[in-house]
C-alpha cells in the first residue's frame, strides 16, 4: 500500500519523523513524504536532523501569513500531488492548519486519513485558536485515529468515533525525545556554554495566536521581575519566528541582563537544554508532553490545556498570562525547595518510545496486511 505523510510545521515534523522512519523500514509499504512548509526554517531544521526523504514540498510559507493564506495554499497545492500519487492513506499530525487542510484535500479525493495525535480536546473552540477546531474537524474526516492516551480515546468515543478505528498508541514525541536527549551533552552555542554551572535556567517559549499582544507582554514583564529578584537564575528564550512574537519580545526584553534571547533552536540542543533547565514556562503543546519525561516542572502560559494527564500528576500547572500569577508561581517554585520537589517528578504519561512502531503495526493490521494487533500504550 502507499502511505503519504503530510506535514508543515516544526512540531508536526518532530512527531511525524519517527513515524516516517518506522514506515521506511517496511518494504510492504511505499512511503511518500509531502511538506506543506507552513513553516520554513523551523521545519527544515527537523527534516535535516531526522534525514527525512522529501518527495514534495509545497513551500507555502509567507511572512505574517493569515489562516486564509495557509488553508488556501495547502488545499490547492495538495490537489495535484494527491491526484498524481493516489495514496491509499494520508497521514496527518495534530491540530495545525496544515493538518486540517491536508485532511480536507484527501477527503475531496476520497482518500483515507490517519490522524496521529488524535482526540486531544479542551472543549473551548477559541482556546487554543484555531487548533481546537482544526483537530475536531480533522477527526470528523479521519478513518484511523491514533490516540496518544486513554483520555484522548475516550474523547473520540464520546464523539461517536468507532472503537475499532481508534488505536491508543502513546505520543511519538517521546520516541523523538528519547532519541535525542543525551547524558553529558555539550552545547555548541557559545552563549549557552558560557552560562555558569550553578545558574538555574528558566527556559521559555511562546507562540500561541491567542496570546499575541498584551498577554505575551505580561509574561515577559514577569520574566524581567524573576531574573531581578531570584538569585542565580537566567532565562533562555528561543524566540519563535512569528514577527508579532519578535516585536513583543523586543519591546519588553531587549538588553535585559540575565535574559538570553536566541533564535529557535535545533531539536537536539533544545531537548538537552530542557534537561539542563530548572523550570520551563511555555504555551507550547509539545513541550508539555516532553518535560514530564525529563522531570521538569512546567508552568503553562494558557488558561486551558488539551493535555490534562501531566496536570493531574502534578508536573504541569496552568498559570495563564497574568503577570503577577506567572511571577508568583515561578517565584515560589524557585525559592521553595518543597514546592519544587513536588513538581519535579519524572513521569511518562504520554509515551514509552514505541509509539511509531504501534502506529505502523496498526496500519498493517487495519488494512489486513498483518494479523498482529498493535499493543495498547499504558501510561506508567
Ligand atoms: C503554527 C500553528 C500552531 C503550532 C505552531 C508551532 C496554525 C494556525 N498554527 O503556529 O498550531 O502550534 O505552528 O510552532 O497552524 N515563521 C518564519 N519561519 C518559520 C516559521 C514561522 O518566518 O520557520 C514566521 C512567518 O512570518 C509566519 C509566522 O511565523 O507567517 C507564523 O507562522 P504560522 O505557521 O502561521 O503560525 P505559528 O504561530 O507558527
Ligand atoms: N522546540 C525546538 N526548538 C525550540 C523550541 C521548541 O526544537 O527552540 C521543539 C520542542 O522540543 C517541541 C516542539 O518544538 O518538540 C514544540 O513546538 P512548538 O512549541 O512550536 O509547537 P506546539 O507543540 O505548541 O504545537
Amino acid at each position: 500500500m502507499k502511505v503519504m505523510a503530510i506535514f508543515g510545521t516544526r512540531p508536526e515534523a518532530i512527531k511525524m519523523a519517527p513515524v516516517v522512519r518506522e514506515l521506511l523500514k517496511h518494504p510492504e509499504i511505499e512511503t511518500k513524504v509531502c511538506l506543506t512548509a507552513q513553516h520554513r526554517e523551523m521545519l527544515d531544521q527537523v527534516v535535516d536532523l531526522f534525514q527525512l526523504p522529501v518527495d514534495y514540498d509545497l513551500d507555502i510559507m509567507k511572512q505574517g501569513q493569515s489562516l486564509y493564506d495557509i488553508t488556501d495554499r495547502v488545499l490547492l497545492g495538495l490537489k495535484e500531488v494527491l491526484e498524481k500519487e493516489k495514496p491509499d492513506l494520508v497521514l496527518v499530525h495534530g491540530d495545525t492548519t496544515t493538518t486540517f487542510s491536508a485532511t480536507l484535500a484527501a477527503f475531496y479525493q476520497q482518500i483515507d486519513v490517519g490522524h496521529v495525535e488524535a482526540g486531544l480536546r479542551t472543549g473551548n473552540m477559541y482556546s487554543p485558536f484555531p487548533e481546537e477546531a482544526n483537530r475536531r474537524l480533522t477527526s470528523v474526516l479521519t478513518t484511523l485515529h491514533f490516540a496518544p492516551t486513554e483520555t484522548a480515546r475516550q474523547n473520540l468515543l464520546k464523539e461517536n468515533q468507532k472503537d475499532d478505528h481508534i488505536f491508543t498508541v502513546g505520543n511519538s514525541v517521546i520516541d523523538a525525545l528519547l532519541a535525542t536527549v543525551k547524558k553529558d551533552y555539550v552545547f555548541e552555542d557559545k552563549e549557552l556554554q558560557d552560562i555558569e554551572e550553578h545558574k538555574r535556567i528558566i527556559l521559555v517559549t511562546t507562540h500561541r495566536r491567542e496570546n499575541l499582544g498584551e498577554p505575551m507582554r505580561n509574561v515577559y514583564r514577569a520574566l524581567r521581575r524573576l531574573v531581578e529578584t531570584v538569585p542565580d537564575t537566567e532565562v533562555v528564550f528561543p524566540v519563535h519566528r512569528n514577527p508579532l512574537v519578535r516585536q513583543a519580545v523586543k519591546e519588553v526584553l531587549d538588553g535585559v541582563p540575565g535574559i538570553h534571547l536566541v533564535d529557535p533552536m535545533e531539536y537536539e540542543p533544545f531537548t538537552n537544554l530542557m534537561a539542563r533547565s530548572a523550570i520551563i514556562l511555555t504555551d507550547s503543546g509539545g513541550i508539555q508532553e516532553e518535560a514530564p519525561s525529563l522531570g521538569k516542572p512546567v508552568l503553562v502560559l494558557r488558561d486551558t490545556t488539551e493535555r490534562p494527564e501531566a496536570v493531574a500528576s502534578g508536573t504541569v500547572k496552568l498559570v495563564g498570562t497574568d503577570e503577577d500569577k506567572v511571577y508568583n508561581t515561578a517565584y515560589k517554585l524557585l525559592t521553595d525547595e518543597k514546592a519544587y520537589k513536588e513538581m519535579a517528578e519524572s513521569i511518562n504519561p504520554y509515551g514509552d518510545g514505541h509509539t511509531s512502531e504501534r502506529i505502523v503495526q496498526a496500519i498493517l493490521y487495519f488494512y489486513g496486511i498483518s494479523e498482529k494487533k498493535p499493543s495498547v500504550f499504558i501510561a506508567r
